[in-house]
């Protein structure tokens, strides 16, 4: 096939881009930035793009036109990014990837849409007070497709806009697909977790998510903040298992995704931020730290005082994975601490400049 990728260039765009190629497709990649392609840049069925999407300039119908499936994973997926520019992520991930879902549209081309967990919000845990729900009843934080209620925070709690915008992104394709037929794939990932998941800080200014804040740390000294004590619970599911799934939604035996929404997570891999923050320092201790180089300490911090007004969490989130388990045959294989070792190893070797390597070697 030949697939128009947009969002190529990131995290899950760049593994995915690379088992498309290993798979014999060709692929058209559309981002802004080109690091995290490495070596596929010079593969022959590569093309690759480099341009904002926002660019009034640039017209997306061509790519389209030319494409069999168009991927789309563009987006602001960083929470400190919800909290700065709340704006600026309503237009990328709703009005921007609108364009791109009314093109296939238009086009009738099948589109593959990269959405969220968060589009369900907090637990019914949250409504604990409110005497709702038993929030000790795990069925709360269990969250499925077709089912699930959506519960999101206050509008001053603008977090939310995130979820919020990937949502009506949702609400506008299912409304395609009843009004015109149109052919779209849901994707709502569950913390994927992996090799090149974000920039260290010490590398560039911004707010990445958890693993490289507390890398970080372990790398180049500092503390491991726990926003609002790490009581907040989080299922990690690896770049590998999670580029199976979406493979397999890719090939769409016998059309089984078409119209469909897919949890993609490992609902075996659910741990408190805490419990990550201690995990990663028992695994740095264990596997990377040489001599006596000191072990970052865990501190706790205000969600406000981290992200700044406005930033409110989810508490837990556990994807039910039936429908890809029975319509595509897929189940996570990788265990919790090995795929954070095995994420922690890459930026041990890709970071050489680390405290870490200058007392080892
Ligand atoms: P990412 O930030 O690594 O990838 C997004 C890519 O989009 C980046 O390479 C970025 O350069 C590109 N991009 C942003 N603005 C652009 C623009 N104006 N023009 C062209 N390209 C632009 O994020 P990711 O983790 O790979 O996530 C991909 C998608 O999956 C996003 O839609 C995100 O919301 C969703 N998602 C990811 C996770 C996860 O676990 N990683 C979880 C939930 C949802
Ligand atoms: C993220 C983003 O919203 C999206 O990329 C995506 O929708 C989702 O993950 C996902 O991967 O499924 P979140 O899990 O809240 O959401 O993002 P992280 O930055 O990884 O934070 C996880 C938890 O760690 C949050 O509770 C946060 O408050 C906490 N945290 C973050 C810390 O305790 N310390 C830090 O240094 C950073």
């Amino acid at each position: 096939m030949n697939i128009l990728n947009l969002g190529a260039g990131g995290f899950i765009g760049s593994h995915l881009t690379r088992r498309l190629l290993d798979e014999g497709h060709s692929v058209t990649a559309v981002d802004l930035y080109t690091d995290k392609l490495g070596e596929l840049l010079d593969h022959p069925r590569l093309t690759f793009v480099q341009q904002d999407i926002r660019n009034r300039e640039w017209h997306i119908a061509p790519f389209v036109e030319n494409a069999d499936l168009v991927i789309d994973l563009i987006a602001y997926a960083n929470p400190g990014l919800y909290i700065r520019m709340p704006l600026e992520v309503f237009r990328l991930n709703f009005q921007e990837n609108l364009k791109i879902a009314e093109a296939c549209a238009l086009h009738a081309k099948r589109l593959i849409q990269f959405s969220t967990c968060e589009v369900y919000g907090r637990t019914a845990a949250s409504l604990k007070q409110a005497n709702l729900r038993d929030p000790e009843d795990p069925i709360h934080a269990t969250f499925s497709e077709d089912e699930s209620e959506f519960i999101l925070g206050p509008v001053n709690r603008h977090r939310w806009i995130y979820a919020c915008s990937k949502q009506l992104l949702e609400r506008v394709l299912h409304a395609y697909g009843l009004e015109t037929g149109f052919n779209y794939t849901i994707v709502r990932p569950f913390n994927f977790i992996g090799p090149k998941i974000d920039f260290l800080l010490s590398e560039q200014d911004g707010i990445p998510r958890v693993f490289s804040f507390f890398m970080d740390a372990l790398l180049h000294g500092g503390v491991m903040k726990l926003v609002d004590g790490g009581t907040q619970r989080r299922c990690y599911t690896y770049i590998d298992d999670a580029i199976e799934c979406t493979y397999r939604i890719v090939e769409n035996p016998g059309g089984v995704c078409d119209r469909q929404i897919f949890n993609i997570g490992s609902p075996y891999n659910e741990i408190s931020i805490r419990q990550l923050a201690e995990t990663m320092r028992e695994i740095y201790a264990e596997k990377f730290r040489h001599g006596d180089t000191p072990l970052p300490e865990i501190v706790t911090v205000s969600g406000e005082e981290f992200y700044g007004k406005g930033y409110d969490d989810s508490d837990r989130r556990i994807p039910n994975i039936d429908k890809a388990r029975t319509l595509l045959g897929w189940e996570p294989k990788w265990p919790f601490r090995d795929l954070l070792e095995a994420t922690m190893s890459y930026y041990v070797h890709e970071y050489p400049g680390s405290k870490l390597a200058a007392t080892a070697l």
